[in-house]
């Protein structure tokens, strides 16, 4: 297969096009984010990528808390209308037609209409060229309901949610899998499509131990996803390093 090499830029996709609120009472805002994801799961942390031209990164210095909510397709008017217009000029909760519902852990608002909302508090802001990271906590998630399973675990393919490419919005696809379902012992392939050489035995070890991890969508695996709970046993090397003063010279 050829490959053509194109200009370095910042292409990766599709990302979440998210709806982040700052601010709080008559100033709270809303902004439109492609730039988010999460950084650790335990703790649970993410961050915003803000230009600090934006009229919402002057709130979020203020207030250091802000609310991550996942868009719909139904809502992509709005996503792109929040990150047209500024909030110095138009009240974007009522041009939208969205609701502000208290928050449970910050004082920025929750927007009612999302179908997942996080709520995080600033832990570090890092410039990093024209854009500023906004590292954050998140405290708390609610959701939509309609999210839920009936054994209370997140459904992503349950509300529509839009996806955003290169300057495009387009509408998550079908699921094709799920965590883990490439070690799936009834097939027994790999990951190309061959047949394995691994031994049924390793599989069901395998799946095993997965088994014993998996826990419902309010817990810390599930909610990291695929942590596998590897945190603490791949620790890196450079982590254990001496930092700051003490560190050694090359
Ligand atoms: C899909 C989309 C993604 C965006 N992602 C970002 C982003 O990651 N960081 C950023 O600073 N601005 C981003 N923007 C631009 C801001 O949302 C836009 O400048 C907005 O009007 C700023 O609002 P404010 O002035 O009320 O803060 C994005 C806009 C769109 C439409």
């Amino acid at each position: 297969m050829a490959r053509k090499h194109l200009k370095a830029g910042a292409l990766t996709a599709p990302l979440p096009p998210v709806l982040v609120t700052v601010g709080e009472g008559e100033r709270a805002n809303i902004i439109t984010i492609g730039w988010t994801g999460i950084l650790s799961t335990i703790p649970p942390r993410t961050y915003i990528s803000v230009r600090p031209e934006r009229h919402s990164h002057g709130l979020l210095l203020e207030h250091g808390e802000f609310v991550i909510h996942l868009t719909t397709t139904d809502m992509a008017r709005q996503v792109d209308y929040c990150g047209i217009y500024t909030g110095a000029k138009v009240d974007k909760f009522s041009a939208c037609g969205f609701t502000r519902t208290e928050s449970k852990e910050v004082g920025v608002p929750t927007i009612a209409e999302c179908p997942l909302a996080l709520e995080c508090r600033v832990a570090e802001v890092i410039s990093m060229g024209t854009h500023d990271v906004f590292v954050a906590d998140i405290l708390s998630v609610s959701c939509d309901e309609r999210m839920l399973d009936s054994e209370g675990r997140l459904r992503y393919d349950s509300v529509g949610l839009l996806a955003y490419a290169h300057g495009e919005y387009f509408a998550l696809g079908e699921r094709v899998g799920k965590f883990g379902f490439s070690t799936d012992k009834k097939r027994s392939a790999t990951p190309s499509g061959k047949r394995s050489a691994q031994s049924g035995s390793a599989n069901k070890a395998q799946d095993k131990k997965r088994k014993s991890k998996s826990s419902p969508a309010t817990d810390k695996g599930r909610a990291g996803e695929d942590t596998g709970g590897r945190e603490r046993a791949h620790r890196p090397f450079y982590l254990d390093a001496p930092r700051g003063k003490g560190r050694k010279k090359k």
